[in-house]
């Protein structure tokens, strides 16, 4: 079963408990959370207190994704707040082994993120370690941006070291997926698919939402 994930940083933030309750009942299986902190990416959206709403009202898996220097430093405050998955970036970790054993001792999925001009193959040695790799189809920062074509020849290399290496590591696709790369990017191997803008920037998200998984599952 393939994975959409929408990313709440396109809903409408003034009715945040209806919009989490529509994905509760929507055909989506997790919630996406982008963290931003201004300095690795030039966007500041959200972070603990909005956590908090989540951890109350939401019944899915919590998928955090940290767009901030020093992830390390905030991993137990996330893991508190009911974050599944905590995803750090690759270009953001001084020693990413030490963060990613640092998330699994909380009983927390590990996951890493990489950005589309970083080479898929760092990961190559830590791959057996990593939960879920997020393969970043645009640069990270803002939602609604165009989909990077190149993702598609990464995600294939991505898919080959995680064969290679007989590695669990599920891949997560994010930034400008719509109904137009969904099929193409899970038959290359994608696991799960982030959606914000197209999603939360339609007439029906739930609608939307259920378009995009009938055509990955
Ligand atoms: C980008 C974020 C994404 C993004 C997704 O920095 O990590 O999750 O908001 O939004 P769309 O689907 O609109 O590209
Ligand atoms: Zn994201």
């Amino acid at each position: 079963m393939k994975i959409i994930a929408p990313s709440m940083l396109s809903c409408n933030f003034g009715k945040l408990e209806e919009e989490i309750e529509m994905v509760n009942q929507s055909e989506a299986g997790w919630f996406h959370l982008d963290v931003m902190d201004g300095v690795f990416v030039p966007n500041i959206t959200f972070g603990t207190p909005i956590l908090e709403v989540f951890k109350k009202y939401a019944t899915k898996h919590l998928d955090a994704h940290l767009m901030i220097v020093n992830p390390e430093n905030y991993i137990e405050k996330f893991a508190s707040l009911g974050a599944n998955t905590i995803t750090v970036h690759y270009e953001a970790c001084d020693n990413l082994q030490n963060t990613i054993n640092q998330i699994k001792k909380l009983n927390v999925k590990a996951g890493v993120a990489i950005n589309p001009d970083t080479d898929v193959s760092v990961l190559y040695s830590l791959i057996n370690e990593i939960d879920l790799i997020c393969l970043m189809s645009v640069f990270p920062g803002f939602s609604g941006q165009k989909f990077i074509p190149d993702t598609f020849e990464r995600l294939e290399k991505l898919k080959k070291i995680i064969t290679d290496k007989k590695s669990q590591a599920l891949i997560q696709i994010d930034g400008g997926v719509s109904t137009d790369n969904a099929k193409k990017l899970v038959s290359l191997g994608a696991d799960i698919l982030v959606a914000g803008s197209f999603v939360f920037k339609s007439e029906d998200a739930s609608t939307t939402i259920k378009k995009l998984n009938s055509v990955i599952n």
